[in-house]
């Protein structure tokens, strides 16, 4: 058996943390395998980085699994991440359930097949009453479509008499999203070295820290997640306000 290695816990630590994975294909690429090795060898990675957010006390985590965008790609890639998604569904549960995690899902889930839906439903209720972490899944999930939805379910509710516009503010927006109940991400990883957003949490991602590596999604572990925390957790965030403000709010001599 092998034995985990005890992680160096940083200081501050995100309360949600969002990741891009990306860089399976390129990982395959590179070692001349086709793509879905790649995506193979990512969902190794998922397991890894699950386990070490549970470890480390991270009580959000969400992961970019498959964009809205990702539709277009060739049939044969789809069917194989559709099938990645079901079997770590499959062989997670147990997992998932005896750690406490409960598994959240944020996306076009009805897009996704009848057999992934199902048993991907029937896992969010298994956990449903876990409450030690939340692993929020972003799956068949476009940004942009969920700020329009939001924005058309408001106007209906506005037309129907049941919200006014001057009600509409930063706050019920933002409970019209998916994630209503779920924090805005403090830090977001992406790997590979792309520097977008790729249409991830474009709304709640106002204030959130990024962290770039360069690192392909198959090869970020424990080690490189410590790292993205250590970083992360050096960083000032000052929401607007002045170094100074922030200096005198930390030692409680703000008036
Ligand atoms: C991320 O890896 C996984 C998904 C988007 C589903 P990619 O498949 O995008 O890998 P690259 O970007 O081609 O290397
Ligand atoms: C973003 O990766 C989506 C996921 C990680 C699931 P992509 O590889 O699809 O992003 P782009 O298209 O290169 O921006
Ligand atoms: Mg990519």
């Amino acid at each position: 058996m092998t034995k985990t290695v005890s992680i160096e816990k940083p200081d501050r630590l995100p309360r949600h943390l969002a990741i891009i994975m990306d860089g399976n294909g390129r990982w395959a690429k590179r070692r001349f395998m086709p793509r879905i090795m790649g995506h193979r060898q990512g969902a190794k990675a998922v397991k890894e980085i699950v386990t070490a957010c549970r470890e480390l006390g991270i009580p959000y985590l969400t992961l970019y699994a498959f964009s809205k965008e990702n539709w277009s790609r060739p049939r044969e890639e789809v069917d194989a991440l559709m099938d990645l998604l079901y079997d770590y569904l499959q062989r997670e549960v147990d997992e998932l359930l005896g750690n406490r995690i409960r598994l959240r899902a944020i996306g076009e889930l009805y897009r996704l097949p009848e057999r992934v839906r199902n048993l991907l439903f029937e896992t969010l209720e298994r956990t449903s009453k876990n409450y030690e972490m939340q692993l929020v899944l972003a799956l068949s999930y476009g940004s942009r479509s969920e700020i329009a939805d939001a924005a058309r379910r408001i106007a209906e509710k506005c037309a129907k008499g049941v919200l006014s516009p001057p009600e509409v503010d930063e706050e019920t927006f933002a409970s019209f999203l998916y994630t209503s109940d779920i924090p805005d991400p403090d830090l977001i990883i992406r790997t590979s070295g792309e520097q977008r957003l790729s249409n991830f949490l474009l709304f709640q991602a106002a204030y959130s820290e990024f962290y770039i590596t360069e690192t392909l999604w198959p090869d970020f572990d424990r080690k490189e997640l410590l790292k993205a925390l250590q970083d992360y957790s050096m960083r000032e965030r000052r929401f607007g306000r002045t170094s100074d403000q922030i200096f005198l709010r930390c030692t409680g001599s703000e008036s």
